[in-house]
């Protein structure tokens, strides 16, 4: 490892950083994390704090998980890579198949396929979908629906569903044939409703709307995240997921879950869909499937797609998609030890409680402080306080008050991320009730500087 002044001098000067403007980054340059345990990271300075991030939505075991290293070591040792295209296979993907089955079948799904990250299970699952209708004999079934504020990862097919400008703008022309639903979003949306199961029955009627505008006949699936994350953790009303499952249900469109943050416990259920009680056709995994530690994802299927794609005789069901990492045996090798941790520890019901605890602590933050317009969570571990300059008008803050926030937040004891107007907090779900009493205090800190 090189010393410190090197990296110090050469941060940033030669890697462009995603998500942020290179020249940002040049001026300043980001944290250097040079170590980690449990649930703290170490910065090169030897600055040690809670990372309130969990690396980015995704070392939910924390940072030490023995298990996970040593499957990832051994299988290095034992057989690094091989392929799974058409005629090969390794063990690993098999067992862990079996035990995906397993996980995931009160969500009604038993088949996967496998990728490298979140992207690519977003990519899989829209392309299986117009697939499924094609191989169905409804070719017309192209068009996707999506929700205003959902991210779908980067990929152009994702970006074309994603929620977000920030994402869109500078790529467009983007994917033809994507329609946006307003999001069940108190705080802000077009209906200036406040109550969220009014909202809930707002948005899924612009949903019907959408579809009878539309024609059910030409769409193909609508991707939805059962709680919204990156957008800004924006948990619906319970209505609101089980609405969009009988809308689709009803018109023939497939429902994929996108559930990247929401699979393994994150918000307090094993899976985000569960949480609401709906079985998805299709729900894309990946970063917590293997802890972080190594980039996989899978897309799980349900029985009654992987019928039609299996019971097939015409040859329209061959898939021609896949990776060189679908299936790679360390990832899926890390995916099993995992998911044998993850059970094990039966984080979701930490994920739950702790998570109950941080979004009362941002409460008490917002009773005291007007400068945080709202404060969402209380599903899990996902919390969000969205910031305003005016509570009444809810102006948003400005950008160098937020990041001083952070900044001193982080000198503080706290490692939390700023995304637009938001804090958003993913921590571990192996999170103590001390640890969130940390982010809490270093947040507190960084607002009493401004
Ligand atoms: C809901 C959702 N889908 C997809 C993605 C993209 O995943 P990745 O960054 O691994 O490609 C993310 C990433 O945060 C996500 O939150």
């Amino acid at each position: 490892m090189k010393d410190s002044n090197f990296l110090k001098e050469m941060n940033a000067r030669s890697v462009w950083h995603p998500m942020a403007h290179p020249a940002d980054s040049q001026q300043n340059p980001p944290t250097i994390v040079t170590g980690a345990q449990g649930v703290r990271i170490t910065d090169v300075d030897g600055h040690e704090v809670v990372d309130g991030v969990g690396g980015l939505w995704n070392v939910n075991l924390g940072f030490s998980c023995e298990p996970v290293k040593a499957a990832i070591a051994a299988q290095l040792d034992r057989l690094p890579y091989y392929s799974i295209f058409r005629g090969t296979t390794n063990d690993c993907v098999i067992e862990l198949a079996e035990e995906l089955r397993d996980f995931f079948a009160p969500d009604g799904l038993s088949r996967a396929f496998y990728t490298s990250g979140g992207s690519d299970s977003v990519e899989t699952a829209l392309r299986l979908a117009r697939q499924y209708h094609k191989v169905k004999g409804e070719p017309g079934r192209i068009k996707y629906l999506s929700l205003k504020k959902g991210y779908h990862g980067t990929h152009t097919g994702g970006a074309s569903v994603n929620g977000n400008a920030n994402f869109r703008t500078q790529y467009e022309p983007l994917l033809p044939g994507c329609y946006h639903i307003p999001a069940p979003y108190t705080y802000r949306n077009p209906f200036n409703e406040t109550d969220p199961e009014k909202l809930a029955q707002l948005c899924l009627q612009a949903l019907e709307d959408e579809i009878a505008f539309q024609g059910a006949g030409t769409i193909a699936a609508m991707i939805m995240e059962p709680v919204l994350g990156a957008g800004g953790v924006i948990p619906p009303h319970e209505s609101f997921m089980p609405g969009v499952r009988e809308i689709c249900s009803k018109h023939g469109i497939l429902l994929i879950a996108d559930e990247v943050i929401t699979a393994f416990g994150r918000t307090g259920s094993w899976t985000g869909s569960r949480h609401w009680g709906v079985q998805p056709d299709l729900m894309c995994t990946a970063k917590a499937i293997t802890n972080g530690y190594f980039p996989f994802g899978a897309v799980m299927i349900s029985d009654a797609v992987a019928e039609v794609f299996e019971k097939d005789e015409s040859g329209r069901a061959a898939i021609g998609h896949g990776y060189t990492y679908s299936g790679h045996p360390v990832g899926a090798a890390a995916a099993l030890a995992c998911l044998a941790e993850t059970k094990r520890l039966n984080v979701k019901d930490n994920a739950a409680a702790r998570g109950a605890e941080l979004h009362e602590g941002l409460k008490s933050l917002q009773a005291d402080l007007d400068l945080i317009g709202d404060v969402r969570g209380g599903h899990g571990l996902m919390c969000a306080m969205e910031l305003v300059s005016d509570r009444a008008t809810k102006a948003p803050i400005d950008k160098a008050r937020i990041n001083q926030v952070q900044e001193v937040a982080y000198q503080s004891g706290a490692m939390v991320r700023v995304s637009g107007p938001n804090i958003i907090l993913s921590p571990p779900l192996v999170l103590t009730s001390d640890d969130a009493q940390v982010i809490l205090s270093a947040l507190r800190a960084g607002f009493d500087s401004l």
